[in-house]
């Protein structure tokens, strides 16, 4: 069997997981569940998609590999067709943020499982809202490059306050990523002075403009101050 190649931003979102059982809500041509299972990264899948179209493309990828002993494909809206309890890991990717965090608020507590890996296609700030406000620490950050900077988070559902965020300013982490301000990747810091370019010119005091280039100059701090 001749394995589907992954582009970049789903080679980092495979390398993120490791699950007894796991959901890939949203997966389209089912690429990522075939990898996890013909890599060991996973015992079983339930693959969950919501249009007709990307419903018979992943049953039919999953036929053509053989898998489906190990990949059920279900039709439906996000993590409505799964029973509570039943995976212990769950992907959301390739979607904007506020569409997975529509998946995840409609979801409820009950049907969520303890660790998500989650690849919006913009900004995941709201996101790491959404993680801070619902019980989940920030494990890890990628940001990979693409046609935009694709940012891939895992979580995972833990007490307490989330360690990742401590020391740093809190807008600019929630913003930029507490882990991938640590590390400084040069991704990163061309996208904080992007910003910093971007905003200083519709900076006013009152202005939206503003804060978010206060947020910007207080993650360059944090990265080390100088150099495009
Ligand atoms: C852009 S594709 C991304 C496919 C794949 N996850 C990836 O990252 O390459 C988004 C997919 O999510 C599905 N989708 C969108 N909203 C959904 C929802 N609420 N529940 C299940 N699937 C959904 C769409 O039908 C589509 O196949």
């Amino acid at each position: 069997m001749r394995l589907p190649s992954l582009d970049a931003r789903l080679e980092a979102v495979l390398a993120l997981i490791r699950a007894g059982t796991h959901a890939d809500i949203g997966s389209d041509h089912a690429h990522l569940p075939i990898r996890l299972i013909a890599q060991g990264r996973a015992e079983r899948c339930v693959v969950v998609e919501l249009h007709p179209g990307p419903l018979a493309h992943a049953r039919g990828n999953v036929a053509r590999a053989r898998l489906a002993a190990r990949i059920e494909v279900r039709a439906g809206d996000g993590f409505g067709p799964l029973a509570p309890g039943e995976v212990d890991s769950a992907s959301v990717t390739g979607m904007g943020a506020g569409t997975i965090a529509g998946i995840l608020r409609r979801a409820g507590e009950g049907r969520l499982p303890p660790a998500l890996v989650l690849q919006p296609n913009d900004s995941p700030g709201p996101l790491r809202v959404w993680a801070r406000e619902h019980g989940y620490h920030l494990r890890a950050e990628r940001l990979i490059p693409g046609h935009w900077p694709y940012p891939v988070l895992r979580l995972e559902r833990r007490p307490g306050d989330d360690p990742a965020y401590q020391g740093l300013p809190l807008a600019a982490a929630l913003r930029y990523g507490p882990h991938l301000l640590r590390e400084g990747a040069t991704l990163l810091r061309r996208q904080v002075w992007a910003d910093i370019v971007r905003l200083t010119p519709l900076a006013a005091p009152g202005r939206t403009a503003q804060t978010q280039l206060e947020t910007a100059r207080a993650a360059l701090e944090v990265l080390g101050g100088d150099g495009h």
